[in-house]
């Protein structure tokens, strides 16, 4: 299997999702700002802070550049800027998780721990400056996507379907 990388917006549900997909199909999940935040041993808000957005992105690529050398048939969660990276399409099927922005909000907002959701996601902080970031970012999302997944109103069992499904037909045309 190729390795299957989750991008999208910050909020849209990449990492519940990739766990949901790990434990439903018996596969190994990483997340690529998990392991930004080991390397570093500081959490994504602090690497801003004290190093900067830019500093942030190089790691981003680093951490791409040993995807590609060392992961193997892994599903990837990604960080919503992760797709910038040079090598993405080397480093597996890229699958987006697609929703509006207001709908990505709300789920933010009205999540039990929004509070920590939102606190860790530095580019979230000001909600008009995420909204313009999120349609920079759109066409830039599709672009780069091998499947586009829709996921406003679907139940996750229904999401990890169309996901599955879209990457074994992926597989076979390859
Ligand atoms: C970012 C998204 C975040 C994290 C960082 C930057 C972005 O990840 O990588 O705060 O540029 O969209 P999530 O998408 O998991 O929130």
């Amino acid at each position: 299997m190729e390795n299957i990388l989750l991008i999208g917006f910050m909020g849209v549900g990449k990492g519940t999702t990739a766990r949901a997909y790990a434990r439903r199909y018996g596969i190994y999940n990483i997340d690529t700002d998990d392991l930004i935040e080991s390397r570093e041993n500081r959490s994504i808000p602090k690497i801003f802070k004290k190093k900067g957005e830019s500093y942030f992105r190089m790691l981003e690529q680093e951490t791409a550049d040993w995807i590609e050398c060392c992961v193997r048939s892994t599903l990837i969660s990604c960080g919503g800027g992760f797709y910038q990276v040079k090598n993405l399409k080397k480093l597996g099927t890229v699958v987006l998780l697609d929703a509006s922005y207001d709908w990505i909000y709300r789920r933010l907002s009205t999540a039990k721990n929004a509070e920590k959701k939102l606190a860790k996601r530095p580019l979230f902080s000001e909600p008009k400056r995420a909204k313009k970031l999120y349609s920079q970012r759109e066409k830039a999302y599709k672009k780069v996507a091998d499947l586009i997944v829709n996921v406003e109103g679907k139940s996750m069992e229904e999401i990890l379907e169309e996901i599955n499904r879209g990457v074994r037909q992926l597989a076979v045309r390859s």
